[in-house]
């Protein structure tokens, strides 16, 4: 996607001028001729960058700048001024404005100050966008598996990769890999540049979703002090990744679908449309086309998000998975916690490929975890698989001749021993500090001698 630059300047000749310089370099420009012009544009659709010449008939560069950053406090705008006007390049700079030009300025210094102040917004967005991933971040999209359904997957992730504003709606099962295959659906399309922000819908209350999509205006509400920008703002140039759509609120449903469609929506509170370029990938673990017939989903909606489809399936379909991907997973760990566990035991490999996995990639990644905490020696043993495994209800039992459990069962079922818990516990704290063992009996909260009669007990090296 092309950067988008504004030029504020009456004289006509000169936007042109300017217009010209910049478009030959790839940048997407328009011009306004007054300040009022200019506020107009800046309302309906998004810019990277604003020149603005602080010499303007009716109102000045000055009060257009303060209005400008009003509506969007991020705006890079830098101030186009004449000799002998320092002082009000000076005053623009204390109001926001990122730089200025002293008129006379060649093309080249044009460019080079787009480029630089182009940058700086780049650097500034990603920023933003790393904070918010800070919590959970894939530092590579790279999807295990080798099975002919979870190749289908990436095949199809490729298709859609490359139709970069068709909406995606992912299915599977809790666990399957919907939000790391959203990340490959972002990452892999022309889209990459620019963020993806992840929206959990139901993590969200309701009362705030839609300022959390659409953003409000100063003043718009009691509480709302200052303008936010909402996702779909945020987002643009990239993609919007609405995680468990099926709990959005369906008073909110027909303004997601308009948003959608119309590639545009208005901040709460605010006067026009603002023009934006998104994607919408979304996930859920329900089926959705039963949230449609039950009515908790508006079927217009659900048809507009589902013009591709990617269904994950459930781990327990496609057992010829379950042993290398283990085996990529030990490889990680082993990275991670310093090992140096060579493979699994044939008796070990059997339990893995019999257990169903309720809980699909994420409960293999986590049992291979643990066991490769547990696991002292070169070879991943059945009595590293913590319990669960070993009693579990087997892959070959119909599920008919299953008897109910109920919740609480099933969570004894699942039980690990408080004493594995803590030998776990410190092993991943003595990793952590690359074994220096005062330095993990601070962060255990323990004495040393404690420490080292705890890994006695549990024969910790
Ligand atoms: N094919 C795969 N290759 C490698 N890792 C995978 C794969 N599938 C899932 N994972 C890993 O399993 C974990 C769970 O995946 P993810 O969070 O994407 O699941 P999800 O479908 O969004 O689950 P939920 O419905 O519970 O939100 C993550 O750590 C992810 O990296
Ligand atoms: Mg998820």
């Amino acid at each position: 996607m092309k950067e988008r630059i504004l030029i504020v300047d009456d004289e006509e000749d000169l936007t042109l001028g300017y217009s010209k310089c910049l478009s030959k370099v790839g940048y997407e420009v328009k011009t306004a001729g007054s300040g009022e012009e200019a506020l107009e544009l800046l309302r309906e659709e998004i810019f990277d960058l604003v020149f603005l010449d602080i010499r303007l008939p009716k109102m000045d560069g000055l009060q257009v700048l303060k209005k400008a950053l009003e509506i969007d406090p991020d705006l890079i705008v830098v101030m186009m001024t004449a000799h002998g006007s320092v002082q009000s390049a000076v005053e623009s700079m204390q109001i926001g404005a990122h730089h200025y030009l002293m008129k006379g300025f060649d093309h080249e210094e044009l460019r080079v100050v787009a480029k630089k102040s182009l940058q700086y917004n780049k650097l500034k967005r990603e920023v933003y966008q790393l904070k918010l991933q800070d919590r959970r971040r894939y530092p590579d999209t790279a999807i295990f598996g080798s099975s002919a359904k979870i190749k289908k997957v990436k095949d199809l992730i490729k298709v859609v990769a490359k139709t970069p504003k068709t909406s995606v709606l992912i299915q599977g099962e809790s666990g399957t890999g919907k939000e790391l295959v959203a990340w490959a659906v972002h990452n892999w399309s022309s889209r990459r540049e620019n963020s993806m922000i992840p929206i959990n819908c139901s993590a969200i209350p309701e009362a705030l979703m839609e300022s959390e999509l659409f953003g409000f205006e100063k003043g718009a509400f009691t509480d709302a002090k200052a303008m936010k920008k909402g996702v779909f703002e945020m987002a643009h140039g990239g993609t919007i990744f609405l995680d468990e759509i099926s709990s959005m609120n369906p008073a909110l449903q027909p303004k997601l679908l308009r948003a959608i469609e119309t590639q545009s929506f208005r901040r709460i509170g605010g006067i026009s449309d603002i023009k934006v370029d998104v994607r919408i990938i979304a996930a859920t673990n329900r089926n959705l086309l039963d949230c449609v017939k039950e009515g908790t989903f508006r079927e217009d909606l659900y048809y507009r998000l589902k013009v591709m489809e990617i269904n994950l399936p459930p781990l327990k379909e496609r057992i010829e998975d379950i042993i290398p991907m283990a085996k990529l997973f030990i490889d990680l760990n082993n990275k991670e916690f310093s090992k140096e566990i060579k493979g699994i035991s044939d008796e070990a490999q059997q339990m893995l490929v019999s257990y169903n996995w309720p809980g699909n990639v994420r409960e293999l990644k986590n049992v291979i975890e643990r066991a490769s905490i547990l696991c002292l020696g070169e070879i991943i043993e059945a009595e590293h698989l913590a319990v669960e495994l070993e009693d579990a209800p087997r892959r070959d039992v119909p599920p008919e001749q299953k008897t109910e459990v109920s919740p609480a069962e099933e969570e004894s079922e699942n039980a690990v021993s408080l004493q594995d818990i803590e030998k776990i516990h410190i092993i991943k704290t003595l990793n952590s500090v690359n074994g220096n063992k005062s330095k993990a009996a601070r962060m255990l909260e323990i004495s040393r001698s404690t420490l080292r009669e705890k890994l006695k007990q549990y024969g910790i090296a």
